[in-house]
Parts: C-alpha cells; sequence; structure tokens
C-alpha cells in the first residue's frame, strides 16, 4: 500500500501548449522533450484505509490547498482503477526549488504515477503510466521515460501516451538552465494560460498549425544526431508559443528583461561560433540546447548577465523508477 518513486523533469524542445479536452488533460498537439538529469522529484504515495482524506506534503510542509486538491482529483482516477477507495497520505519532494518557478508538475506526476499505481497495487505498462502521469500534467506524460521523448496527441485517454524516441547514446546533449526573476512565481500557471490563448489569441490557431511540421523537423533531426538541426526547431517552437501568448487578449508575457538579455546573447554566442539554442517555458527562465563541450561557455556567459541568478547545467536524465523502501 505504499511505494516510492522518483522521476526527472523535462524540457520541450517542440512545446505543448494546449488542450483538446480539458477533462481528460488530453493535448491539442504532440510535443517533444528532453528528460534532464540535474532535476527530480522523489514521491512516497501511501494508501490509508479509514484516512478521511488525501493528504500532500510538499517540499517539507503541506501542500497549497489547489494543489492539494489537485492531486487528489487525480487519485480518483488511480483509485477507480485500482477499485480501491482508500485515501493517501503523499510526500513529495523536488532536488530544485520549487519556488524557482522551474517546471515540477511534469516530474511530479511522473514520480506520482509510479508510485501511486505501485501502491494501489497495479502494474501499468509504460503507455499506460505515461497516460497516468498525463491526466496530472501533460507534460508528465513524458517524464515517464528518459531521453528524447515524443508525445502523442491521441483523441483518447488511451491514446495520448508518450514514448522514448531512439537516438545514438553517445549523443552529448546539454541543457543549460539560466534562473531568471530572483525566485519570483510565475504571473501565470500554464494550465490556466493555454486555455486564455486558446480562447482569445488570433495566434492560437497559426501555433497549432505549426506543430505537426516542427514535429517531424525535430524528429528528422534527432536521427540524424544533427544538434544544431534539433535547436534550430526549438527555438522557433518556443517563439512561436510566446508568440501567440502575447497575442492574447489580455496578453500573458512570461519575459523579464534578463529573458531578452539572454536570448540577444544567444545569438551573439552563435555569431561567434557557439552552437546553443533558446527555449522558454511558462516563466521567464532561458534554457539553452547545447553539447557537453559548450555548454561551460554558455553557461558562463548567461551568468554574466544582468537578472540572471543560478545556472544548471543538466545532461539526459533516465526513466522515472520505482525506489526500494
Ligand atoms: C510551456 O504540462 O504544465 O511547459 O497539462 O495543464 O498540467 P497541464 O500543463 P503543463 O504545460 C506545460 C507547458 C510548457 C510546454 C511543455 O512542457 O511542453
Amino acid at each position: 500500500m505504499r511505494a516510492t518513486a522518483r522521476a526527472h523533469a523535462n524540457i520541450a524542445l517542440v512545446k505543448y501548449w494546449g488542450k483538446r479536452d480539458a477533462e481528460l488533460n488530453l493535448p491539442a498537439a504532440g510535443s517533444l522533450s528532453l528528460t534532464l538529469g540535474a532535476l527530480t522529484t522523489t514521491a512516497t504515495v501511501a494508501f490509508e484505509p479509514g484516512a478521511g482524506r488525501d493528504e500532500l506534503q510538499l517540499d517539507g510542509a503541506p501542500a497549497p490547498e489547489p494543489a492539494r486538491a489537485r492531486m487528489s482529483r487525480w487519485l480518483d482516477v488511480v483509485r477507480a482503477r485500482a477499485g480501491t477507495d482508500a485515501r493517501a497520505r503523499v510526500i513529495s519532494a523536488n532536488d530544485f526549488p520549487t519556488a524557482s518557478g522551474l517546471a515540477s508538475s511534469a516530474s511530479a506526476y511522473a514520480a506520482l504515477a509510479v508510485a501511486a499505481s505501485r501502491a494501489a497495487g497495479l502494474e501499468l505498462p509504460a503507455r499506460e503510466l505515461s497516460a497516468l502521469a498525463r491526466r496530472g500534467s501533460g507534460s508528465a506524460a513524458r517524464s515517464v521515460f528518459g531521453g528524447l521523448v515524443l508525445m502523442h496527441a491521441g483523441d483518447s485517454d488511451a491514446a495520448a501516451f508518450a514514448e522514448p524516441l531512439e537516438h545514438d547514446r553517445e549523443w552529448p546533449l546539454r541543457m543549460v538552465i539560466a534562473i531568471i526573476g530572483g525566485g519570483a512565481p510565475k504571473a501565470h500557471g500554464s494550465r490556466d494560460a493555454m486555455e486564455h490563448c486558446a480562447a482569445t489569441s488570433p495566434l492560437h490557431q497559426g501555433w497549432l498549425a505549426s506543430v505537426p511540421g516542427d514535429l517531424a523537423a525535430a524528429r528528422a533531426a534527432i536521427t540524424a544526431c544533427d544538434t544544431d538541426a534539433l535547436g534550430r526547431v526549438a527555438e522557433r517552437s518556443a517563439m512561436t508559443m510566446h508568440a501567440s501568448a502575447m497575442a492574447a487578449r489580455p496578453a500573458i508575457l512570461y519575459w523579464q528583461p534578463a529573458t531578452v538579455a539572454c536570448l540577444h546573447e544567444v545569438q551573439a554566442m552563435r555569431a561567434a561560433g557557439i552552437r546553443g539554442y533558446a527555449t522558454i517555458d511558462a516563466g521567464p527562465h532561458v534554457k539553452v540546447l547545447t553539447e557537453a563541450d559548450q555548454a561551460g561557455a554558455v553557461a558562463a556567459r548567461l551568468q554574466a548577465i544582468d537578472g540572471v541568478g543560478e545556472v544548471i547545467v543538466s545532461g539526459i536524465g533516465g526513466p522515472a523508477v520505482e525506489l526500494e523502501g
């Protein structure tokens, strides 16, 4: 009735930004990501027959009520599948600051999917685990797997899962993460923001129309082990997503001055022969896709920018796993 699991965060190279179905949390399009070795969540789930309600402890403190209630609704899906009505005590901890605004729902719900299904006595195949994680958070479906991961749009609960892509195991990809904004919580959660964009942005349809071509180009780059081609797709996918967000009414602007400064610096780096490509999620931080031999130079140049706090260099992470004990 109790299990612990660990999962890594991931950064989308082709973004997920829009839903087909909010209730089942089906994405409106596919996406593609890199799992990050440096950022992990460890979650323990213990079902306790007789307990009054689900409890969630996050980084050592009781979770805010919206996070607890969201997890509780997700646990209902696990309970329905396992045929139990026991409530659970859940402990979740990130090895990176939750308040930094780095996405934590992906690693959290991937770890929760493994831990909760095992604690409930379910033996789910990887695709079903991925679909279960998606019910908690769309990006979490990808964190079930390591390496480069493709999320299928899927038009049903069972069809919307992620799967790992074949790639050269020696590929020295790195993600350099520049934390911006002094850890201030982000203004718009991705869930509400993508709904607002779908409802009000005149660019939303254009954004969605750009995804299949970017997915095809990213997959071709992965097959060819071509970092520059993959980086170019990642950068244009992020820019297109943010253009749609900025065109929403009212606008959603995640960028801080340091975000823009990092984007210019990445262009200057490329002009100077350093191969790095920027991506940005639902927050101000800039993540730069590069290779191991350039990561130190990229990190040093981003670190020198006013408004950039910590800089983290991450390699490729593995799949979500159950831990002993
Ligand atoms: C910008 O997975 O957080 O990071 O499914 O509503 O939980 P929900 O959304 P979420 O959205 C992630 C948005 C993104 C892009 C991405 O990771 O693909």
